[in-house]
């Protein structure tokens, strides 16, 4: 459903600083995939997700998603199939808008409605999809967002994201801004909404346990490539010190990131 081919990004290029921050990538997903991704500060990620979300347009190489060449279309067009979620949760929600008048906005974009035409059957939607969170937030839907804990407000922005059902779901390290355990409740939150819905996902985390333990395949990147594809018997088996090790050996360096968590 996904295709990357021969995808590459340099930024300043033929500079001091030339950077090349995506280096030939060659990636493919199949519907329904859940794909976390791994690495070192630094080796692409990020990048990987703005090539993808058309945040800017890559060098040389071309995007498919579901066979249609999106690699020009404009970021804005995308947004209707690929959905993102950043670190910062004080983003993706507007503050001073409810929490139902939030959603409202998410889900009229992709109904095609008017955000004045959403009815009572759409709230109550919108209640139970709230209720599936538990956290109590099905109570409090004329509450501003932006009286939200950095917790409750990442699982509206989730909503809000999956809520349009996107081809695709972007993840960059949602969760890495919230304290362990909030953590842990938005990540169940996650695997949940995407077990639901079914919605193609890519991960990026830190956390390399929940790397694992989470979705159906795993790629390690380092300076712009992609240096560990797993999936299957290979990923069932794979722990936390061969990841670390297969990296030693690979670039002569440790991993290092500076939000990384090993246990
Ligand atoms: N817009 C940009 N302009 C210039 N350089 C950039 C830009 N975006 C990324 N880079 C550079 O490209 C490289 C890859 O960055 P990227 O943000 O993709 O890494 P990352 O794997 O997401 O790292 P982290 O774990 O720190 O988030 C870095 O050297 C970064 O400085
Ligand atoms: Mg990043």
């Amino acid at each position: 459903m996904l295709d990357l081919i021969k995808v590459s990004k340099t930024f300043f290029a033929g500079t001091l600083n030339e950077k090349k921050a995506l280096n030939s990538i060659d990636l493919h997903l199949d519907r329904g995939d859940f794909l976390t991704i791994i690495g070192s500060n630094g080796a692409g990620k990020s990048s990987l997700f703005n090539a993808i979300a058309g945040v800017f347009y890559v060098d040389t190489g071309a995007i498919l998603l579901d066979n249609q060449n999106i690699t020009m279309v404009a970021d804005y067009k995308r947004a209707y199939d690929i959905g993102r979620l950043m670190q910062d949760p004080m983003k993706g929600t507007a503050p001073s808008m409810t929490i139902e008048e939030n959603l409202a906005l998410a889900y009229s974009r992709k109904a095609h409605k008017s955000f004045f035409a959403l009815n009572r059957r759409d709230s109550e939607y919108f209640r139970e999809l709230l209720a599936r969170l538990d956290l109590g937030l099905e109570n409090r839907m004329k509450t501003k967002v932006g009286n939200l804990s950095g917790g409750q407000r990442q699982a509206v922005t989730l909503l809000m994201c999956t809520i349009s059902l996107p081809k695709l779901l972007l993840l960059d390290e949602h969760t890495a801004a919230l304290d362990p355990a909030t953590a842990q409740k938005i990540l169940k939150i996650t695997v949940d909404i995407v077990a639901e819905s079914s919605i193609t996902t890519m991960m990026i985390t830190h956390d390399i346990r929940s790397a694992l333990a989470v979705g159906n395949r795993t790629i390690m990147m380092d300076e712009g490539e992609i240096i560990l594809d797993i999936k299957g018997e290979e990923r069932d088996r794979m722990t936390i010190e061969e990841l670390l090790d297969y990296y030693y050996k690979e670039r002569k360096k440790q991993l290092t990131d500076d939000r990384i968590l090993l246990s």
